[in-house]
């Protein structure tokens, strides 16, 4: 999917958010390795990220021309600080309706407006593709990225006490998340 919009940030400078292109593969890359080291709370760890740079590509590619996929980079200063995505859960026809939210940005960069722009920009995106679901899981513990989710309309339909094992705290307990799209 294409995406294209630039917002002003609550320092009012402007950040441009827009879907990602083959080119801004290594940029992704990096940023993916950055924010996954600066924070507990996403799925995996820097060290068990399996795309290479080639691989990261052909990602974006394949997003950029998906009909119901997408990720988008925000770029502050020429470069990118963020990214957040939509992806299917399945093509089955059960289960083809629901899309999976997920986002990430650099550490320095919170606190500006980005994450919730981004989020916004994802559930248009998500209507746009007609998925009748938006979900997603957050750790508990991660207070504002839970009151985020909540004042952009998702709604908790559960709780997985065992949902991930932090390499160095142990069990996080996973809030799920969704959002009816129709
Ligand atoms: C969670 C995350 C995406 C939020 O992004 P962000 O750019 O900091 O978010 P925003 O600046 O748009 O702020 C969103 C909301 O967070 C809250 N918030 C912002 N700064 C805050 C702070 N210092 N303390 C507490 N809450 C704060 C506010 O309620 C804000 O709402 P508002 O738009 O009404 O002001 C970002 O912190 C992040 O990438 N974290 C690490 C990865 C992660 O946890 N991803 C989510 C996995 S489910």
């Amino acid at each position: 999917m294409k995406y294209k919009e630039t917002i002003v940030l609550k320092n009012k400078k402007e950040c441009l958010l827009r879907n990602g292109e083959g080119s801004d593969a290594k940029e992704v890359y990096d940023n993916f390795n950055l924010t996954h080291g600066q924070t507990d709370y996403l799925l995996s760890y820097p060290d068990e990220d399996s795309f290479t740079i080639e691989q990261e590509q052909q990602f974006l590619i394949e997003k950029a021309d998906s009909s119901n996929e997408i990720e988008i980079c925000a770029i502050l200063d020429g470069r990118i600080v963020g990214t957040a995505g939509i992806e299917a859960v399945g093509k089955k026809d059960k289960v083809k309706h629901r899309a999976e939210f997920g986002i990430s940005i650099e550490k320095d960069c919170w606190g500006l407006g980005i994450g919730r722009a981004l989020t916004l920009a994802c559930i248009a995106c998500a209507r746009r593709a007609g998925y009748a679901q938006l979900e997603l899981d957050v750790v508990s513990e991660n207070g504002r990225a839970a009151a985020l989710y909540e004042s952009a309309g998702f709604v908790e339909y559960g709780r997985n006490p065992r949902g991930f094992r932090s390499r160095s705290t142990g069990w996080q307990e996973t809030v799920l998340m969704r959002m009816e799209l129709d």
